[in-house]
């Protein structure tokens, strides 16, 4: 059922993203295959597979008029453009002087991979368009069955070669997307060229206009990933919500298809058998053991699971918990929670970030939310994180709000857009099912009612419903604003919220509202009783080290900090308030913010600086959330 089901709509999708709204998808190299959610292979979990990091230095060559994809009359482009060609080009051009290129990735400027090219180079800092990236590695002899070539994420738009043969392509900055590259390989050296292309369009998700750096280029790990003939491609294994292990298994190769299966939980002494069908799809229940430890951020217990299928072992470390809703409570493994929590971007702490997530960088942003604010709970915002950041929310204990990008104004009315934004979302729930911190599903941020907007994100909902029934569904909602009220009064009017689980509101009342920050106590807030609601977002700019004794100047340490106590007075007083994730954890770099004496290109919602500095008001709801901790869910 399922798998048929995802083929299918995915294949929708897919078909739809050829027209995408990618620039590198109007070009020659749109007939480059397009890898999705549907297309093999997925590779969940491979960051824990078998493979070689091809991390480190690369050559990289800007190509601002795309002259590498398309030739003067959009045709294809000459050999002489075709960096992806694996040819030597000094030597070539030095034994026939008629021969012409017009680059030379091995010998062009070197660049540390991943990260994006914004903070490589001053000259690149504010570059939005194409990059080519070069690097050979070598091969020993005697490989055994398949290598795929896996990306963590590169952002946007991605063509990629291998020894001079087209492997695919992939839309969309924050999902992994593999090729097989077992044929395209050889022995010892072995070339690999990458273009990436950061430009947005009104086409693409999101569209070009966000509050957030579109930090281009290869932002996550590329590695070969190596497997038996017939590997194990996806395996969803979990607790369903009356108390069952569940596993969900997809084998692809020669010998998938009615194929001996083993799942095995070592700690728990479980094992349990099967074999696949004639799809090499196997799924099957049991009742959890007694001895299961169940995940929560006070317990975050995972469990070694492999899946053995003829010489493939998949593994995964898993955490078991179920998280549901009943009316307007939360309940996280049958009991009530509140979300003690804060937003973030992917953005490491430095003054010269470049988008990379190492396991040190996501355990110093969450450990200042578990250790540093007593939090429970992110949203990892607004878009999917690094699998580095969801795996250690897993194993830290923080349980995660994912999102993919449909923010603000996107082509509602697009079905390219559409195909693109259902593929992201399917990539991404279809790479951390697994993960235990993951409790709701987002499917957009901010955007404005309209009949085309209302069915593009139902799409979204269901298809989120059909690929996960475990976990809860939600999207950053706006609010209308009676104007006519003595106190800030705020109605929740979007039809959305009707197909939604959790309701979730952006608020900046006392920020971008004339509000006095005393009005903010007696708000009144006109939201359905019988649903959990979520603040998603409310937030003060500061910047760190200004200040005004007198908490009344915008942009000071105490301004800041006294909009989060009146606003935390507030919140107290909302009846289904079951969490929150103010904006934001920390500083980030937004090209809409450029006022000098306090932004400098920086959005300083943060409650810490870039560099990491607390600013007052992250002690105002570190000490918040002790009190919430102290008194239980509520
Ligand atoms: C919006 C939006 C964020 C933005 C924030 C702000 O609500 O969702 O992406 O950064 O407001 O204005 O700071």
């Amino acid at each position: 059922m399922r798998y048929g089901s995802l083929g299918r709509f995915v294949c929708l999708a897919a078909a739809g993203l050829a027209a995408s709204g990618a620039a590198l998808a109007q070009s020659p190299a749109a007939r480059l295959p397009l890898a999705t959610a549907a297309t093999e292979p997925l590779l969940v979990a491979a960051d824990l597979r078998e493979g070689t990091d091809l991390s480190g230095e690369w050559r990289y060559s800007i190509d601002p008029y795309r002259s590498g994809i398309a030739g003067f009359h959009g045709e294809t482009p000459d050999r002489g453009q075709q960096r992806w060609l694996d040819v030597d080009v000094r030597k070539a051009m030095a034994e026939d002087n008629r021969t012409l290129f017009e680059f030379d990735l091995a010998h062009s400027p070197a660049a540390q991979l991943p990260g994006s090219w914004l903070a490589a180079t001053p000259e690149l800092r504010h570059y939005q368009g194409l990059v080519w990236y070069q690097r050979s590695f070598t091969v020993a002899p005697g490989r055994k069955g398949r290598t795929f070539l896996r990306f963590g994420a590169a952002n946007y738009a991605t063509v990629v070669y291998l020894n001079g043969q087209p492997l695919g392509r992939h839309e969309g900055g924050f999902t992994p997307f593999a090729f097989e590259a077992t044929t395209a390989l050889r022995d010892g050296e072995n070339q690999i060229t990458i273009g990436v292309d950061s430009a947005a369009t009104a086409a693409t998700v999101p569209p070009p206009v966000t509050d957030w750096e579109n930090y281009g280029g290869i932002t996550r790990e590329v590695r070969l990933v190596q497997t038996p003939e017939t590997y194990v491609d996806d395996a969803w294994v979990r607790l369903t919500r009356d108390g069952k292990l569940a596993v969900e298994a997809r084998l692809r190769g020669p010998a998938a298809a009615n194929a001996p299966v083993r799942l095995a939980i070592g700690e728990l002494k479980l094992e349990l058998a099967g074999k696949t069908d004639a799809m090499g799809t196997w799924r099957a229940t049991m009742t959890a053991p007694r001895a299961l430890v169940r995940w929560s951020p006070e317990q975050p217990r995972l469990y070694d699971v492999t899946l053995s299928a003829g010489d493939d072992r998949w593994r995964d470390r898993i955490g078991f918990r179920t998280i549901e809703r009943r009316g307007p409570d939360l309940l996280l493994n049958g009991k009530p929670l509140f979300l003690r929590g804060i937003s973030m971007h992917e953005e490491e702490i430095g003054a010269n970030p470049a988008r990379i997530i190492t396991p040190a960088n996501a355990r110093a942003l969450l450990g200042e939310i578990k250790t540093g604010l007593n939090g429970n709970y992110v949203r990892l915002s607004h878009y999917p994180h690094s699998e580095v950041m969801t795996r250690a929310a897993d194993e830290l204990g923080l349980l995660v709000w994912s999102e993919v990008p449909v923010y603000w104004m996107v082509a509602w009315d697009n079905p390219a857009t559409l195909a693109t934004a259902r593929n992201m979302l399917a990539e991404n729930i279809l790479r951390d099912r697994n993960r235990a911190s993951v409790v709701i599903w987002s499917v957009a941020n901010e955007t404005p009612v309209s009949e085309a907007r209302n069915a593009f994100l139902r799409t979204l909902v269901s298809d989120t419903r059909r690929l996960d029934d475990t976990r809860l569904v939600s999207a950053a909602l706006l609010v209308e604003r009676d104007r006519a009220a003595a106190v800030p009064t705020m109605t929740m009017v979007d039809p959305l919220a009707a197909d939604l689980d959790v309701l979730s509101i952006n608020t900046y009342n006392g920020w971008y509202t004339q509000d006095r920050l005393t009005d903010l106590p007696g708000s009144v807030w006109r939201v359905p009783a019988d649903k959990p609601l979520v603040f998603s977002e409310f937030g003060a700019d500061a910047k760190a080290g200004f200040h005004s004794p007198d908490r009344q100047q915008k942009f000071s340490e105490e301004f800041q900090a006294e909009f989060y106590r009146k606003t935390l007075e507030m919140a107290d007083r909302v009846p289904t308030l079951r969490g929150m994730s103010p904006w934001i954890l920390k500083d980030f770099r937004s090209p809409r913010r450029q006022n000098p004496d306090f932004q400098q290109g920086w959005n300083r919602k943060g409650l810490i600086s870039e560099t990491g500095v607390r600013k007052q008001a992250f002690a105002v709801l570190a000490d918040y959330y002790a009190r919430k901790a102290a008194v239980g869910a509520r």
